[in-house]
């Protein structure tokens, strides 16, 4: 049997197994199993990929190299720094393909097809690292820059052109001009335009960005595959190209606002918030006082956040959780969509902490009946709880669905401090007349109330 057949009948193999190990993701009890299988599927494929290789020592170096570096990263990395790790490595992905396409020009594409396939992977490739890149300082808040500041203005422009650039290069002129020179304003205004991309984009949009950016990087690997036609790799990248625009879409939806919306015109940059001397003062608690609020509470909300991930406080919620309905409360957990800094963030702590999936409710599920809840306890959470999504139309997140926390009876946020959460927006819920706030870190506040349960 030829090389090549052998070849292709095990990416067949592989493909298969990498979608089902995908479907098995989709169930707690099979997830484990999945992500192994789809492990196993990649390995199959990277090793009947070296049948053929002429000098095998070279991409075995490579593989040693990434394989280490990654690995590094991957065991120093803290819990909390996982999103932006996620958003590094689509870049890498997107940088990958943006070099083999670029590799495929230099080796000068001899068909229309193959000419524009090479453009458009170039693009998609540098867009998805450079912007990935900014989407990583700052889900690490190392950058902080404003959707008015002229540097944003210069990028924003810088992207607009290297589309039109890339159109008019694919469309108007193929064949005409493939020049060096060309070609070198294209990766230029690639990489710079990938800046402009994410740059205005911010506020509680950035989930919507962050998986955009995934599923680039898995179409521009998918156009890599059909440069190289290599099958692996066109399926693999499809998979995570079309993944990736599902989670965009429903992300998307849990901001109620249109992918168009987000990337063209960005969030509000002014924002009506009044000061907090404006808003008045607010209530704190102890939790001696949090506990004989609790004991006597039929029916409690837990509303987790991104403060709780910090604070890796989901071990002594699910015992606070036990201990209520041991005592008869009625426990339910809302998880909003966005909650945390990537897509199910709170689910995986909840899991983790062997919480049942049956007592995890959406937004849609709780606000109706918010009214009846004795206690809506807000662990770490903040922008997913914050009442001017609805009620102020210059907020940056306005129109944002929220878990509408401050129709409860009473309300406890659990935080360190006044500060904000990730969209920088003042929360008037912490105002209410109904909220009180216990302050300090969110493990030790809730160990405290599990004491005073247990004593
Ligand atoms: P945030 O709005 O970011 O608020 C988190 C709060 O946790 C902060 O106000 C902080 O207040 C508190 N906190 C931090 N450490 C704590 C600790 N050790 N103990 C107690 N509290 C602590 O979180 P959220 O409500 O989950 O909203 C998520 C935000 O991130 C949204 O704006 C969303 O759009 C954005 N985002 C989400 C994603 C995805 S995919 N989920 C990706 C990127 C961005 P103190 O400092 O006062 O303690």
């Amino acid at each position: 049997m030829e090389i090549s057949l052998i070849q292709n009948i095990v990416y067949i193999f592989s493909s298969i197994l990498f979608i089902t190990g995908i479907k098995m993701l989709g169930k707690e009890d099979t997830a484990v199993k999945g992500n192994f299988l789809s492990a196993i599927a990649m390995l199959v494929a990277v090793l009947v990929t070296f049948i053929n290789i002429s000098n095998p020592l070279i991409l075995l170096a490579g593989i040693g190299l990434g394989a280490f570096i990654g690995s590094l990263i991957a065991l120093k990395v803290k819990m909390t720094s996982i999103p932006e790790m996620v958003a590094l490595f689509n870049g890498f992905g997107g940088l990958a393909t943006f070099l083999i396409a670029w590799s495929e020009f230099n080796s000068t594409p001899d068909n229309l097809f193959q000419y524009i396939l090479v453009m458009t992977t170039v693009y998609v490739g540098g867009i998805t690292f450079t912007g990935s890149l900014v989407a990583y300082a700052k889900l690490s808040e190392k950058i902080q820059i404003a959707k008015t500041s002229i540097i944003t203005k210069l990028f924003t422009t810088i992207f607009y052109i290297s589309l039109a650039f890339l159109l008019y290069s694919a469309i108007v002129t193929p064949l005409l001009v493939i020049n060096f020179e060309f070609f070198t304003v294209l990766l230029v205004l690639t990489l710079l335009g990938g800046i402009g991309f994410v740059l205005p984009i911010g506020g509680g949009d950035m989930p919507v960005v962050i998986s955009l950016l995934n599923s680039l990087s898995g179409i521009a690997a998918a156009f890599a595959g059909l440069i190289l036609l290599n099958n692996v790799l066109i399926v693999a990248g499809s998979l995570v190209g079309a993944s990736g625009l599902i989670l965009t879409i429903i992300m998307a939806k849990a901001m109620n606002r249109s992918i168009g919306n987000i990337l063209f015109v960005g969030y509000a940059s002014a924002s009506s918030s009044k000061s907090s001397e404006e808003q008045g003062e607010v209530n704190p608690i102890n939790v001696s006082d949090a506990y004989l609020i609790l004991e006597n509470a039929s029916s409690v909300l837990i509303v987790p956040g991104y403060g709780m991930a910090v604070a890796q406080a989901q071990h002594v919620v699910r015992e606070l959780g036990e201990l209520l309905e041991e005592n008869g409360t009625e426990v339910k957990y809302g998880i909003h969509p966005v909650a945390g800094r990537m897509p199910g963030h709170m689910n995986v702590l909840l899991a983790e902490a062997n919480v049942s999936y049956d007592v995890l409710a959406e937004p849609d599920d709780v606000n109706p009946s918010m009214d009846s809840v004795d206690v809506a306890v807000v662990i770490g959470a903040n922008d997913v709880v914050n009442p001017s999504a609805t009620e102020e139309p210059g907020s940056p997140i306005y129109g944002m669905p929220i878990i509408e926390v401050h129709n409860a009876k009473t309300v406890f946020v659990l935080k360190r401090s006044m500060s904000s959460g990730f969209a920088g927006v003042q929360n008037p819920l912490f105002f209410k007349q109904n909220t009180r706030m216990l302050f300090g870190d969110a493990k030790d506040s809730i160990g405290g109330v599990v004491s005073e349960f247990k004593d």
